[in-house]
């Protein structure tokens, strides 16, 4: 699984709703739930979320669910809140899109243009945001268990298999060129400027295929994939040039 944060500076680039910030203080659903015994509701425990990316970034219970978290009593902080299965909930099958949309925008455009929003919007029977991201959001299903998924309803085999390890692959040649430029940085190479602006170009595309994923243009997310790992390493051939040659060895 890959977190957002290890693609270095592109958390920033995550557009929030100032419903984020907002979150920051612990409202009064954490205070209280978490000296609640571990219940057996289908969904994610507190500790899942204790250990997600969202409540790392400050987003609370509410941010999901609705009610009110500067309420103190449970039937008060409750008000507004209904359970996911009701369809009035902000997280019932249908509506969970819009609800993690108003803050990852550019994943839920994406996925608005896709046969699986229309199909869930008509039908109910499309995948929705949490279908592969877990009931606590905070996990990417991997290469092997995203082809399962789409197999649940598609009988032909999807290409979500190779997308996914080439998403990964890419992913990972892009944090090595984050090391390379920094050891080229650290060995005291100058003039970067040309360099700094491909590796920021290439950052950029590799965050445009995470977006086009959720349109479910596989294709296109494996061209956009492999020509990430093209340029990356075009550019490790580059830096390897300008990296200084090895002090020799001098015997004494
Ligand atoms: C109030 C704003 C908000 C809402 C609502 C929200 N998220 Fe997030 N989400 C965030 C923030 C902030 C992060 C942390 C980003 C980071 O680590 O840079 C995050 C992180 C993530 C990640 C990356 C997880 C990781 O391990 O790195 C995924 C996937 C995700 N959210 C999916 C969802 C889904 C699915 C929903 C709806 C069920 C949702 N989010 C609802 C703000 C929100
Ligand atoms: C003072 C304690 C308290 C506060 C504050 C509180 N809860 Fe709860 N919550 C509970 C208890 C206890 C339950 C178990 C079911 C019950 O007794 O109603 C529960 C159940 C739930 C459930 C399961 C669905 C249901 O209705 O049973 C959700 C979801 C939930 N709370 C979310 C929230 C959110 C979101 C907030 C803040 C806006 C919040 N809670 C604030 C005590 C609290
Ligand atoms: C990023 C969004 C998100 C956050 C933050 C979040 N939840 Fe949830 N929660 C969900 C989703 C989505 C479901 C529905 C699970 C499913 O469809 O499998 C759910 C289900 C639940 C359930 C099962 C009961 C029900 O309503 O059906 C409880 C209880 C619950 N959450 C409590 C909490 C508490 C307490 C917090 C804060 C400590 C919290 N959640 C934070 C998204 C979130
Ligand atoms: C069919 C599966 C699927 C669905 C449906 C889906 N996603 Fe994703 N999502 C992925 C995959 C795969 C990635 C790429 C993970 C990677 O390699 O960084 C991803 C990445 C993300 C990220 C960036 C996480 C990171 O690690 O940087 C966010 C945020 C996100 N999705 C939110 C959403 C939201 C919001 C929805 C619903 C509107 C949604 N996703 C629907 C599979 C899905
Ligand atoms: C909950 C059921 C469900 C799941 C899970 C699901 N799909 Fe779909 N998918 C549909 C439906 C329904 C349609 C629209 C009717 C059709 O084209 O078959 C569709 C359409 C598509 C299309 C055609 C899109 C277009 O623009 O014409 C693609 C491609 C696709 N799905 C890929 C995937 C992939 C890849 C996965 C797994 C990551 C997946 N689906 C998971 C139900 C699902």
């Amino acid at each position: 699984m890959m977190s957002a944060k290890s693609f270095g500076g592109l958390a920033v680039a995550l557009s929030l709703c100032a419903g984020a910030a907002r979150a920051q203080a612990k409202g009064s659903c954490v205070e209280c739930h978490q000296g609640l015994p571990a219940g057996n509701t289908i969904g994610h425990s507190f500790t899942e979320w204790q250990r997600s990316a969202h409540a790392a970034a400050g987003v609370g219970c509410e941010s999901c669910h609705g009610g009110d978290a500067s309420a103190k009593g449970k039937e008060a902080a409750h008000a507004g809140m209904a359970r996911a299965n009701n369809p009035k909930s902000r997280i019932f099958f249908t509506n969970s899109p819009h609800t993690c949309g108003s803050c990852h925008e550019a994943e839920f455009a994406a996925f608005q243009k896709s046969a699986h929003f229309k199909e869930l919007q008509q039908s109910g029977k499309g995948p929705n945001c949490v279908t592969c991201h877990g009931s606590m959001a905070n996990v990417v299903l991997g290469a092997r268990e995203l082809e399962t998924t789409c197999a649940l309803c598609h009988r032909q085999p999807t290409q979500a298999f190779a997308a996914r390890l080439e998403m990964d692959s890419a992913g990972s040649m892009v944090r090595g060129l984050t090391s390379a430029l920094k050891r080229a940085r650290d060995a005291g190479v100058s003039d970067l400027a040309p360099q700094d602006k491909s590796y920021r170009d290439i950052v950029e595309l590799q965050r445009a295929a995470v977006i086009q994923w959720h349109t479910f243009k596989l294709p296109e997310v494996l061209a956009s994939t492999r020509e990430v790992r093209r340029r990356v390493t075009a550019l490790l051939g580059e830096l390897k040039l300008k990296m200084p040659a090895p002090e020799p060895k001098t015997k004494r």
